[in-house]
């Protein structure tokens, strides 16, 4: 039992059976400036523009066999981008200047009279990732916001998330397309909870 009286609360507000945690900002940002996190990006994108897989993931947007005009791409945990993690930064400057290809790709393809819109959700960004990716045409969106934009003529790319995307996307509507990762088979679950205390509350762990 968790002795936390608000857990309770929150676990049995309805409608959803299950409950999502998250924690927003805060974290070190690697980078003060706007200049400095537009150069490490601008970097990125070089890589990934130069990279096979860039190649490839463009030709597959071309030919693409849909016939739905997709006016909207929203994407969900791509990590921050001034992440001091070096790994992850990368990760995530490459993640993003992907879905600034399927973007620029697809505008490519269709004739638009309006510009796709590129919208983003991950509770980890900083402000100064939100001024950058503003600044680049994606504007950051707040958990719920990113499910609520998810249409039929949106693309949904998501790459790792923490949160279960594709089943509360599923829900909720049917988008044009989804790019994500591959999705591995169910397993029986192997690992054994154990009660433990945390943060002065106990917790079921595995
Ligand atoms: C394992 S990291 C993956 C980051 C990056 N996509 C990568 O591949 O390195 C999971 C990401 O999901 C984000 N996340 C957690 N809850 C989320 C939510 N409710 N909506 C969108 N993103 C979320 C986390 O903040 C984190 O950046």
């Amino acid at each position: 039992m968790n002795p936390n009286p608000q857990w309770l609360d929150t676990l049995l507000q309805p409608p959803s059976p299950i409950t999502f945690v998250w924690t927003e900002g805060n974290v070190e940002s690697r980078y003060s400036s706007l200049p400095d996190l537009h150069a490490s990006f601008s970097k990125h994108t070089v890589e990934w523009e130069q990279s096979n897989t860039h190649k490839f993931f463009k030709q597959l947007l071309e030919n693409l066999d849909i016939t739905v005009k997709i006016d909207k791409i929203v994407c969900f945990g791509l990590g921050f981008l001034s992440n001091p993690n070096q790994f992850g930064e990368r990760r995530s400057h490459i993640q993003h200047a992907s879905a600034l290809t399927i973007a620029s790709t697809l505008a490519n393809r269709y004739p638009y009279q309006h510009p796709i819109r590129i919208y983003a959700q991950d509770p980890r960004y900083t402000d100064l990732d939100k001024s950058f990716l503003s600044s680049v045409g994606v504007t950051v969106l707040r958990d719920p916001n990113g499910f609520l934009e998810v249409d039929e003529r949106t693309l949904v790319f998501s790459v790792a998330p923490d949160v279960c995307v594709r089943q509360i996307v599923a829900d909720l509507s049917r988008p044009a397309a989804m790019v994500w990762d591959t999705v591995s088979e169910d397993t029986k679950e192997k690992e054994e909870w154990r009660e433990e205390e945390m943060w002065g509350e106990m917790v079921w762990v595995a």
